[in-house]
């Protein structure tokens, strides 16, 4: 049932190409400049009148999440707030019938999730959810939704849920901004043929593995590790850090990489693993600057780059090549290379990576 693959999380690693195209089969037309999705299509004037979307998710959806409020804020322009749903349940959120609320769930099981999804009823709002298992409670109790085809997720520790949910989080952005007029037909079009060809882009971006492993056996001993990306691949650097921590049990962090010098430059010495994603696009050369940040304390930098990138391979202690994407899809891409990193790093550590300690698949109690 692993399909040859070590683990479900290689296996599953691997599926994403596939599932990334499962998810917007019938819903993306490239060719035909449409984005079809029946939940959105049904319910496009509540989105359209809304005053915000708010995001409710925990884990690694509520990074998917963080990168929605990005894409969807960017294109959109319809204001976006992200919040732990476990916070938003017991917090006496402000929040009325002129919101419409995301909540984003592998599971569909997730307690303070689901929880969170009631309350937002009760004070009004349209909540329409981004589950993968059909028939989930949380499918259930949200007014609409939209599935991402990811397919059974068995591993803890999430990846191509991710990256599905990134999927249809972007395809309800564009779809949203082009009812807003917010985007311009072109750019609608050749974004719509770029995600058409990213599952090819997440193929090539699978051919790290081998790279990835060779860096995991430098690193496996470190007791810490840091992760920094900026704009869009701020959350990816986020969700790098928890892959590592559930399955490696290392202590890892994931930082926007302008915050470093408000604290956690402190810790950088000559045994800090510092993985800086930097592809080559708007933010590259803040990015590069933070490298040299790191390089000048004797930082150990793993970049993750843009194939054909010089100016990062000058500087950094290795560099983990990725295809040439926009900068908003670039997370399907940089988050490949840092699962395949944490994978690795806890099979040689010795580690269950599928059933991590004190975890489980889904979280049912608050
Ligand atoms: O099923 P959900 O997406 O609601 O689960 C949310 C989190 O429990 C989940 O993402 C968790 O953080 C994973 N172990 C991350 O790999």
């Amino acid at each position: 049932e692993k399909g040859g693959y070590e683990h479900f999380m290689l296996k599953e690693i691997y599926e994403q190409p596939n599932v990334i195209k499962d998810t917007y089969r019938g819903r993306l037309l490239a060719n035909s400049g449409i984005i079809q999705m029946a939940g959105i299509e049904d319910n496009i004037e509540k989105f359209l009148n809304a005053d915000r979307i708010l995001i409710i998710a925990c884990g690694t959806s509520w990074h998917a999440g963080l990168v929605a409020e990005y894409i969807i804020e960017e294109f959109a322009r319809i204001p976006v707030e992200v919040e732990y749903a476990s916070e938003f349940r017991y917090r006496n959120p402000i929040i009325t019938n002129k919101d419409v609320v995301i909540a984003i769930s592998q599971s569909g099981e997730t307690a303070d999730t689901l929880a969170a999804i009631k309350l937002s009823k009760e004070k009004g709002a349209f909540v329409f959810g981004v589950c993968n298992v059909v028939g989930s409670s949380i499918s259930r109790e949200t007014h609409a939704g939209a599935y991402t085809h990811a397919g059974p997720e068995i591993g803890v520790a999430s990846t191509k849920a991710f990256t599905t949910q990134i999927t249809v989080l972007t395809m309800m952005a564009l779809r949203l901004a082009k009812a807003k007029g917010t985007i311009s037909n072109s750019d609608f079009h050749r974004y719509l043929l770029e995600l058409e060809v990213i599952p090819e882009k997440v193929m090539e971006a699978l051919q790290t593995n081998d790279i990835s492993k060779e860096i995991a056996a430098i690193y496996k001993d470190a007791p810490n590790c840091l992760y920094l990306g900026r704009g869009y691949n701020f959350p990816v650097a986020l969700e790098g850090a928890l892959k590592l921590k559930e399955i490696s049990y290392i202590h890892a962090e994931g930082y926007p990489a302008a915050e470093m010098k408000h604290g956690p430059i402190a810790l950088i010495d000559e045994k800090m693993p510092v993985v800086v994603i930097a592809p080559k696009q708007n933010h590259y050369d803040k990015v590069v600057s933070n490298i040299q940040e790191i390089k000048s304390r004797s930082g150990k930098i793993i970049a993750i780059v843009t194939k054909g990138d010089v100016q990062v391979k000058d500087l950094a202690d290795h560099v983990i090549e990725i295809p040439d994407s926009s900068d908003a899809l670039s997370p399907l891409l940089t988050t490949i290379p840092l699962q395949l990193l944490s994978y690795h790093i806890a099979v040689m550590r010795g580690c269950n990576v599928d059933q991590p300690r004190n975890l489980a698949k889904s979280v049912t109690v608050e």
